[in-house]
């Protein structure tokens, strides 16, 4: 089988050493020796794929790592939090009760345009309204939509911020914006309402806290119009991939926005046959196999 270069595949022996780890937490964070011990596999049977990884997320901020599919779901979730301590410390910042990864089913149930619903899901980074940001986001494909729908959307935030105009980005500046509630979540800092969509960070390390419902709350809507013009400058940016089952997404989340193209046609479909997608989220650790490689490079 060929793969895009997005999409980097995971050899079944490194999986099958990944799949011996087991999901025990510390807190919201998976658990340090769990960490450890799977970072000892990627540099060892892993030392290809994390160099994959670093090549793809340099270049793109994205990348899906392809899992063999065949594993049993237990097992891909487990071989996905190895992979993810390839850049970070995987940690759940959305206590779904199920440990490391929240369960997305999709169900009619939910908000159609948030994670689980049946309807597009607008461009946006993870919990933009909070003081850290997680740093990645992942998602595992444990089951694609049976009716074609449900591909995901990657956009580049800073290529989008580049093209703005300078007024709009003075606007996009100021610490007026409101997106949601900061509630109970876990590793992500404390709540920041209103923020800037366009942090003054340190050049490299600026977040832009997009989300796509920032056009839609009303506590924006005096800067309405800057908001459309960079929504659709990200619009342009965009891509569209479908994650297969086993496949897991990784996305820097201070250089990509994720969302969702609609799901097909439910009416049909068994609760249980529905699309059926996890996520975690990783904080930056300089320790992480990834960023040491990276590291490695720049010095070179
Ligand atoms: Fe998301």
């Amino acid at each position: 089988m060929t793969h895009p270069r997005y999409r980097v595949p995971v050899a079944p022996s490194l999986a099958t050493v990944l799949a011996e780890n087991d999901l025990a937490m510390d807190s919201h964070s998976w658990a340090a020796s769990c960490v450890d011990t799977a970072r000892a596999s990627l540099r060892t049977a892993g030392a290809a794929l994390v160099h994959s990884l670093a090549d793809r997320l340099a270049v793109d901020g994205w990348v899906i790592a392809a899992l063999p599919a065949e594993l049993p779901e237990e097992l891909l979730r487990r071989v996905a939090a190895g992979i993810l301590a390839a850049v970070g410390t995987p940690f759940f910042s959305i206590d779904g009760g199920h440990g490391l990864w929240l369960e997305g089913l999709s169900r009619p149930e939910r908000d159609p345009n948030s994670f689980g619903g049946f309807a597009a899901q607008a461009l946006h980074i993870d919990a933009p309204n909070v003081t850290a940001p997680p740093d990645y986001t992942s998602l595992l494909m444990l089951r694609p939509d049976p009716a074609g729908g449900g591909h995901s959307v990657l956009a580049d935030l800073r290529a989008a911020a580049v093209l703005l105009a300078d007024d709009d980005r003075d606007v996009l500046r100021q610490s007026v914006f409101f997106e949601g509630r900061a509630e109970q979540l876990h590793g992500v800092g404390e709540p920041l309402l209103p923020f800037p969509v366009i942090d003054n960070g340190l050049p490299g390390n600026t977040w832009i806290r997009w989300a796509g419902k920032l056009l839609t709350d009303e506590r924006n809507i005096g800067y309405r119009p800057a908001l459309k013009r960079f929504a659709a400058l990200l619009e342009g940016t965009a891509q569209r991939v479908r994650l297969r089952r086993g496949n897991l997404l990784i996305a820097d989340q201070r250089r990509v926005a994720h969302g969702r193209t609609a799901l097909g046609r439910q009416d049909d479909i068994a609760p249980s046959a529905r699309r059926l997608l996890c996520q975690a989220k990783a904080r930056f650790d300089a320790a992480a196999p990834v960023h040491q490689v990276l590291d490695l490079r720049s010095a070179a």
